[in-house]
């Protein structure tokens, strides 16, 4: 690890600062999300969201999930999770994902039965995920519109 992870805070998205989040999500996803989705980011109670904070303020890295109700099932879904290029290898990302599949006051009403998510054919982020017990179940070909490969595989990990 180059820094010790006490520099790195979690904090929550407001409508401050969900025009960073924006800025972070161009820079590291192929793919871009529109105006509904930040105002959903910031607004509807089945999104959680958190922020990673380096050395106090710089916003470095993100996750975005939602709660799911499907076939009786309710999950989490991660949208996005992403950490800057200059600041990967310090525990960022382990810190987001930990902290989705973490519990929630949130939902905490709610009995999650597991966490997925869907990423790109090829992409080193099969490697990290796997590192945090999620295993590939399905691969969906033709998933993504815009990028190649447009094959996803889907990462799931059950909760207990
Ligand atoms: N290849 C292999 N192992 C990796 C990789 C990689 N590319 N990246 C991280 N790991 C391992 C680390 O070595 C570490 O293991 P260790 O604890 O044994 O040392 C562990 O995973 C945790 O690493 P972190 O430092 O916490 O991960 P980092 O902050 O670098 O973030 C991430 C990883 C989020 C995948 C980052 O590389 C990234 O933002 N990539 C681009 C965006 C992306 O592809 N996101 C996922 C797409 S899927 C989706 O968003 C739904």
């Amino acid at each position: 690890r180059k820094v010790k992870p006490t520099r790195i805070d979690l904090g929550d998205v407001t409508d401050k600062n969900v025009g960073q989040l924006r800025v972070l999500n161009r820079t590291v996803f192929p793919v871009s999300y529109g105006e509904k989705f930040y105002k959903s980011v910031v607004e509807d109670p089945t999104f959680l969201t958190k922020l990673a904070f380096y050395g106090g303020d710089a916003l470095v890295g993100a996750v975005c999930a939602r709660l799911e109700k499907k076939d009786g099932k309710t999950s989490l879904y991660i949208m996005t999770l992403g950490v800057l290029a200059l600041y990967r290898d310090l525990g960022i990302g382990q810190k987001l994902v930990e902290f989705v599949c973490g519990s929630h006051d949130q939902f905490k009403d709610e009995k999650i039965e597991e966490v997925y998510l869907h990423v790109q054919e090829g992409n080193d982020a099969l490697k990290f995920y796997s590192k945090f017990g999620f295993e590939e179940c399905e691969k969906v070909e033709n998933y993504y519109q815009k990028i190649q490969p447009a094959t996803a595989i889907v990462l799931r990990k059950k909760l207990d």
